[in-house]
């Protein structure tokens, strides 16, 4: 990292802890807050009731990596979390239904132990004031769609999703009103395409995959089936239940300083890649230039037809926001032969904190900057920030005094704030996670959860983390945040007795 950055940051950094204070109140009347939570991290009953393997269950499998077998037993304890979501004050819940417990094959015939499930879960939310968030595909499409066709990488997926939506807008649409088709896309993409190192596990080295080709055949094919269930909702149920389809991606933060005309087209570059990829489409119904030019004849291209319905089947954009790039150089190094989604990228990125070690570090003004950014380039689009937390790895003691997970969802719900007041059109913030549970790439050994819950317990008992205090004080209107470390070590001793 350069000097000129290192201290740009470092400014950056110490303005973002002294934020001004700020109360819920603040916000746009309607303005959402919740947490978030995904079917297979959440739900375990994993072969129960009918339901089949996802690629998610055959990939921790085949590879004897942690699962979600159990995790947090939500499938059972649904009634119990919907409880400490309402005593926590969330307005909504974010969740995901798991695609091959619906209809376990993929296609055809619906599970109706499945269905059941999440129409009392839906009824449970609903009856209790929160507001459901449905996500429809968290990188679990049914095995038997991977096995017959290769899942994604094949258009055959568009047909099957779109039917696998129509029923879940037929059967909760009247109690749903926000549907996310899918979750942070670029990211699924990435590790399941590129690296193969997260579910479905495809790439050049891979037992199946080409890194060089199937990242951009999945994502055109993503796009599609996104637009498609858009469509049929617009079509067939809109008018009826009044709700709205988004779709989300993974937002990177950047560093706008560019020290050199080479760091000028590097920076271009992670932009076309990381946001313009999927929000180019989404918003002009067309991939930005610059990926054309570097792609080539790899990139697929939209038809007249499926670019018209591409553009605009967003009504809003999900936005999932962790982590932010502190220096993005051009990185010539890469050869490119046969080129991948990394050389195509050709750039390398330092982030802020240990991101190997999962230590994200605060830097609040990288989330202010995506919303800024999306706002100028991509039409000020309506956003809901899916998720954002902080990983801490499981310790006893942080478990319960995670003042880390305060400071960092202080500063960013603060950053919101501030782009909010700057004219972005967002609408809501979900903390991830509600509760530890299972995590993609860690397992059980980080987690984001503002309870933990106690993995050697048969019963699975959860217990609030001082985030979960901090997170319903500031939900109840309780206190202005920012408290600052002198605030925080208060709410600690205030609330010590009951933890
Ligand atoms: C990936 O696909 C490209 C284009 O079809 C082909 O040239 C290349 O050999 C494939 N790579 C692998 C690892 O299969
Ligand atoms: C990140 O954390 C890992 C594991 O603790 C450590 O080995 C590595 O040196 C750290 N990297 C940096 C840049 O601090
Ligand atoms: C606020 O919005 C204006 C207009 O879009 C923009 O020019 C300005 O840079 C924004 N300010 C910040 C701090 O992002
Ligand atoms: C977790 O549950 C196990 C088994 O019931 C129990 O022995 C252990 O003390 C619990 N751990 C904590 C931190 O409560
Ligand atoms: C917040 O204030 C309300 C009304 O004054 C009170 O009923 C509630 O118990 C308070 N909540 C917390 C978490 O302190
Ligand atoms: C802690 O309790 C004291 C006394 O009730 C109160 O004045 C103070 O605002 C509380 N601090 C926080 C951070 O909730």
């Amino acid at each position: 990292m350069d000097l000129m950055v290192t201290i740009l940051v470092a400014l950056a950094l110490s303005a973002g802890r002294c934020s001004d204070a700020y109360t819920r109140n603040d916000f746009p009347t309607g303005f959402a807050f919740g947490s978030a939570i995904s079917a297979y991290q959440w739900e375990g009953a994993v072969d129960q009731d009918g339901k089949k393997p996802s690629v998610w269950d055959t990939f921790v499998h085949s590879r004897n990596l942690d699962n979600g077998d159990i995790t947090c037993d939500g499938y059972h304890k649904y009634k119990e979390d919907v409880q400490l979501m309402v005593d926590t004050g969330l307005d909504a819940l974010r969740f995901s239904i798991s695609w091959s417990r619906l209809i376990p094959n993929g296609r055809g015939p619906v599970n109706p132990e499945g269905l059941q499930f999440y129409k009392n879960f839906i009824q449970e939310l609903v009856s209790h004031g929160t507001e459901p968030h449905v996500t429809l595909y968290h990188d679990d499409h049914p095995q038997d769609l991977e096995d017959e066709y290769g899942g994604w990488t094949d258009r055959r997926m568009i047909q099957d999703f779109t039917a696998y939506a129509d029923v879940c807008f037929r059967e909760f649409g009247s109690q749903v009103k926000f549907w996310t088709t899918i979750n942070e896309a670029n990211i699924f993409i990435i590790g399941g395409y590129v690296g193969g190192d997260t579910p479905p596990g495809r790439c050049s080295t891979c037992l199946t995959g080409n890194s060089s080709t199937e990242p951009y055949m999945v994502a055109h094919n993503l796009l599609l089936a996104h637009a498609s269930a858009s469509r049929l909702y617009r079509q067939k149920y809109k008018d009826l239940q009044g709700g709205s389809v988004g779709f989300s991606f993974f937002a990177v933060g950047f560093t706008p300083l560019a020290s050199s005309k080479d760091d000028q087209v590097a920076i271009e570059r992670f932009k076309a890649f990381f946001f313009g990829w999927m929000l180019g489409p989404l918003t002009y119904g067309d991939y930005p230039e610059e990926m054309k030019r570097i792609v080539g004849t790899r990139l697929p291209v939209f038809s007249k037809e499926e670019s018209e319905q591409v553009k605009g089947s967003s009504d809003f954009i999900g936005v999932i926001h962790y982590i932010a790039a502190t220096s993005i150089k051009p990185q010539p190094s890469l050869s490119g032969d046969p080129p991948d989604f990394s050389s195509d990228l050709g750039v390398s990125v330092i982030y802020a904190g240990n991101f190997t070690d999962l230590d994200y570090a605060v830097a609040p003004w990288a989330m202010e900057g995506v919303l800024e950014y999306m706002k100028q380039t991509y039409g000020n689009p309506p956003i809901y920030i899916l998720e954002n937390g902080k990983p801490l790895k499981q310790d006893l003691e942080l478990q319960q005094n995670d003042t880390p997970r305060v400071e960092f969802l202080d500063a960013y719900i603060g950053a919101v704030l501030k782009a909010v007041r700057n004219g972005s059109d967002t609408r809501g913030f979900f903390v991830w996670s509600f509760m530890d549970l299972y995590e993609l790439l860690s397992g059980y050994e980080y987690s984001f959860g503002l309870y933990s819950v106690n993995f050697s317990d048969p019963h699975r008992k959860r217990s609030p983390k001082l985030s979960a205090h901090w997170y319903s004080a500031f939900l109840k209107g309780n206190t202005t945040t920012s408290l600052g470390s002198q605030g925080i070590t208060q709410l600690q001793s205030n609330l010590s007795s009951s933890i």
